[in-house]
């Protein structure tokens, strides 16, 4: 049975996620700082619909060691891993400040939770996702790639991230890299990013949930992957390649 770890799945696309693939009979092992709201997000996950599928719930911060090392610990029983989704993150200050008055202790938070957290857990877990030949996606953003007043500490960490994953997928090609832009999710994070702002229209996190599910059934080549690269119409029937994500 597959196995994924999914950070940040308390709420948005890590809810998707992990929504999409219990449901799909896969094991998760899932972490959110608020344990009241990781238990709440993923209660009855392991009895739907599709599989039997174990969910562990492991609440804390991807910047604690201990943490991490539980995770890995958590790994042991499912005897394999399958997935590594990096996707807890932290904006930093809202609203977001120019660079120029960017408080850098909060900076330093910023680079813990998003770029040496995912790269702390890919230390811990390369052993066993290598085994399986399996996948890691690190959950990236346009702030990485384009630049935005005001966006130049998460959108600098993400492109730290990005370089990771691209240097990673030179170094282990028997894993597959994917750094993945979701694109705007209607989420907390997007509301904290936006105060004030009515953010309505925006899709909700289960839409680039969607578009991940499908680039992993499709399993491309390492690289760096936008959702809109994914859309509804690339799930026809016969597409899928690769280890299913369905089943
Ligand atoms: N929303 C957007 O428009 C957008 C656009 C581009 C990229 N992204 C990226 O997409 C990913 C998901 O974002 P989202 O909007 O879905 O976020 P979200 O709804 O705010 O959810 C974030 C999740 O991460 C957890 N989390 C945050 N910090 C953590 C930490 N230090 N340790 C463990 N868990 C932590 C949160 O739970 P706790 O608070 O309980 O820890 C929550 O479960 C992020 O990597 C984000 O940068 C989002």
């Amino acid at each position: 049975m597959p196995t994924a770890v999914i950070t940040g799945a308390s709420q948005g696309l890590g809810r998707a996620m992990a929504r999409a693939l219990a449901a799909r009979g896969w094991s998760l092992i899932v972490d959110a700082r608020h344990a009241g709201q990781l238990a709440a997000a993923v209660s009855g996950l392991s009895t739907a619909a599709g599989g039997p599928g174990v969910v562990t719930t492991i609440p804390g911060d991807v910047t604690d060691p201990a943490h991490r090392a539980a995770i890995a610990a958590a790994i042991a029983p499912a005897g394999r891993l399958d997935l590594l989704m990096n996707n807890a993150s932290r904006l930093g200050p809202s609203p977001q400040p120019p660079l120029r008055s960017y408080p850098l202790a909060e900076l330093g938070e910023v680079y813990q939770t998003n770029v040496l957290a995912p790269l702390a857990l890919i230390q811990l877990l390369a052993d066993p996702l290598a085994a399986a030949g399996g996948m890691v996606v690190n959950v990236s953003s346009d702030a990485a790639t384009d630049a935005y007043p005001g966006w130049g500490g998460y959108g600098s960490a993400k492109a730290a991230l990005d370089q990771l994953t691209a240097v990673l997928a030179t170094e282990e090609p028997g894993v597959r890299w994917y750094a993945f832009d979701p694109g705007d999710m209607r989420t907390a994070m997007h509301q904290r990013a936006f105060p004030g702002e009515d953010i309505s229209g925006r899709p909700g996190p289960e839409v680039a949930g969607a578009a991940l599910l499908r680039l992993l059934s499709h399993r491309p080549p390492s690289g760096r992957y936008r959702a809109s690269d994914y859309p509804e119409a690339s799930r026809a029937p016969g597409t899928q390649r690769g280890p299913a994500v369905t089943r």
